[in-house]
Formats: structure tokens, C-alpha cells, sequence
């Protein structure tokens, strides 16, 4: 799943230019007995199985090996919803090292080793695979050089806060099943598109 992902479009040409290395790291490799295990049912009852703390912190422990200093992020709809400002303070750290909990949950130990939990919204996911992956496409691609122009990245959606989105845009034709472009855009009157602009950053 994360290989197809980090491999491709601009997630992948930004670690083939060496502005990012992804390491994957498989809990499995450090699950306990010749079973491997990696889960376990809860203390107390309940449904489904929980990961155990003593794989995800050696694994944990082996990702800070790369870099000590790497904060650990935890995809878990119990967090902070994930905002752009967050992406933009995370692009400056050394390292990131984002732990994907899988099945019911995790022993809730694990909030000691962790630095920043995330939600990506309100809504429930089966894992936290596709948020990782979220956030990391979401920092990777703020990493300088990784996009091809840097004023993209500056005038775009949620770049100049949380809540400010990109502006609607148009190319040819003209008119498409009696449809039009809006006649401003077309008027080459920069002044009168930037106003038109600003008025139609807002949400659909
Ligand atoms: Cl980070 N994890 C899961 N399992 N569900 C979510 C989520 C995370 N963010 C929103 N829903």
C-alpha cells in the first residue's frame, strides 16, 4: 500500500531527487514468540484485537536510530484534526516517524513515545495506513524543490490559513455545451482577475 503511494507522481520524484528518504518499517519484524505477534485481545473485554505495546515501541526505537530527534506522529481519530498549519511546521523538522495502528487500536501506553496524535476528520477509517499517507503527501510535497514553482504552493488552497481555499480555473474552450467561462478571465485585466479571485476563494 505505501509503496505504491511513495513511489509514485511527485512523492516518488522528490525521494529520486534525495529531498526525502522513506523507510518502511513492518511491525511484524519485531513481533514477540515464533508466531510473531504484533496483537492481542483487550484487558477488561471487548471486541478485536489491540497492537501490543513491546512491538511498536521497538520499532519505534529502531526508526530513531536514523535520526534520534524524528517526532512520532500518530495517525488516531482521537487527535487533533490535521490542518495545514500543522503540515508547515512539520516540513522543518529533521525527521518524521508516523506509526500506522491497525485493527481495533493499540495498548494506549503508546502515547508515551508519541509526540503529535492526528485525526484527519471526522469520519472513521479502518487504519491509520491512509492517514500516514496523507500526511505525509501533504508535508513532502512543501519540502523546497519538490513541486515545480514555488509561488504554487504559496497563492494555493489553505496556504495562507487553515480555512482559505483556492479559487475556481478555467481553460479552453471558451464555452462548453453552452457553458461559459467567466468573461473577466478572459479580459487580460489583471487588476479586475485578482478581485475577481479573491471574491471566489471560498468554498464550493
Ligand atoms: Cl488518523 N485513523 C482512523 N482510524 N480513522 C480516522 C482517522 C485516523 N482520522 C479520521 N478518521
Amino acid at each position: 500500500m505505501f509503496e505504491a503511494v511513495l513511489s509514485s507522481s511527485m512523492l516518488g520524484r522528490a525521494q529520486e531527487k534525495d529531498l526525502v528518504s522513506y523507510e518502511l518499517i513492518d511491525l511484524r519484524q519485531f513481533g514477540l514468540g515464533p508466531r510473531r505477534q504484533v496483537d492481542d485481545t483487550p484487558y477488561g473485554g471487548g471486541d478485536g484485537m489491540l497492537l501490543m505495546i513491546e512491538p511498536l515501541v521497538a520499532a519505534i526505537e529502531k526508526a530513531k536510530e536514523n535520526d534520534p530527534s524524528a517526532k512520532v506522529i500518530l495517525p488516531t481519530p482521537r487527535g487533533q484534526t490535521f490542518k495545514q498549519s500543522d503540515a508547515n511546521k512539520l516540513v522543518n523538522e529533521s525527521g518524521l516517524i508516523i506509526v500506522c495502528p491497525r485493527y481495533e487500536g493499540y495498548d494506549e501506553r503508546l502515547m508515551q513515545w508519541v509526540d503529535l496524535p492526528y485525526s484527519i476528520g471526522n469520519y472513521v477509517l479502518t487504519g491509520g495506513e491512509l492517514p500516514a499517507m496523507v500526511i505525509t503527501d501533504s508535508v513532502v510535497r512543501l519540502i523546497p524543490g519538490v513541486l515545480g514553482g514555488q509561488k504554487s504552493t504559496e497563492i494555493e488552497s489553505f496556504q495562507i490559513n487553515d480555512e482559505n481555499i483556492e479559487f475556481p480555473q478555467y481553460t479552453r474552450p471558451e464555452e462548453f455545451r453552452d457553458i461559459k467561462v467567466p468573461s473577466v478571465l478572459l479580459s487580460g485585466n489583471h487588476a479586475e482577475i485578482d478581485t475577481w479571485r479573491q471574491q471566489n476563494s471560498n468554498k464550493a
